[in-house]
């Protein structure tokens, strides 16, 4: 890979801030300083340093996104949720959809691989969110989710598990991920979602402390733990 392009998307500028690194003679690959932005580079090997800094390749870019609303998880629409992420451009797109009222966790990345893994029904990712409801909640309605409840289209839901928390909140946790999956299910008990945010994908939790808008990078422990399939499911 170009050398510029690597350092671009490790996030060391664009690749215009790149080739000044490297004019400033900022930039070594194994120990000798290089100022070609086209030299080519082993990103598995070679050892490359930004002003005695190693750099670190990551060969995807991994984001926790915490969606406002007003933004829709598609990639080419004027409100999509990547005008939010000032990276380089790395063909990053949303894993999943939230919709467009809906906040919380959404991950971005470019790696279609993890994606089909989170995203595959087969694979029975859970997914939880917090609920607020227009209604009171009454437990025999929510009873019915455990078993797995019938949308008003006939559609059937797998078994989903929840925690109330009072008379208008609840957690709802989800295996699957059909279209208004948590709206449907609750007109189907003659309720609506007022808000729904999505806390929880896997064990990817999303932070009290990361502002609606805001994103960061997953750790090395959430990417593995993403990437490990649950026993429960099914093979491809
Ligand atoms: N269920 C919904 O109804 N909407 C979302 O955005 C996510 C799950």
């Amino acid at each position: 890979m170009r050398l510029d392009k690597l350092l671009a998307d490790s996030g060391y500028g664009s690749r215009n801030d790149v080739k000044k690194l490297m004019k400033d003679k900022l930039v070594s690959v194994n120990g000798l300083i290089v100022t070609n932005p086209g030299y080519k580079t082993d990103e598995e090997h070679d050892v490359i340093t930004v002003d005695g800094e190693i750099v670190r390749y990551r060969r995807y870019a991994y984001f926790l996104l915490n969606k406002p609303k007003g933004y829709v998880s598609s990639t080419d629409d004027p409100d999509s949720v990547l005008h939010l992420i000032s990276e380089p451009d790395r063909n990053l797109f949303p894993c999943g959809r939230l919709d467009k009222d809906t906040t919380g966790l959404l991950l971005i990345t470019n790696d279609g691989d993890l994606a089909h893994e989170l995203l595959s029904p087969k694979h029975h990712v859970e997914k939880e969110y917090a609920v607020t409801l227009k209604d009171p909640l009454a437990e025999e309605d929510l009873e019915r989710f455990k078993e797995g409840i019938v949308l008003e289209d006939g559609e059937r839901c797998r078994p989903a598990s929840y925690t109330i928390e009072d008379d208008h909140h609840c957690r709802l946790v989800i295996r699957e991920g059909k279209y208004h999956q948590i709206k449907r299910m609750f007109q189907a008990i003659d309720n609506e979602v007022i808000e729904l945010q999505r806390i929880r994908m896997k064990d990817l939790v999303l932070d009290d402390d990361l502002p609606s808008g805001c994103y960061r990078e997953l750790t090395d422990e959430e990417l593995s733990s993403l990437r490990r399939r649950d026993p429960g499911s099914e093979e491809d």
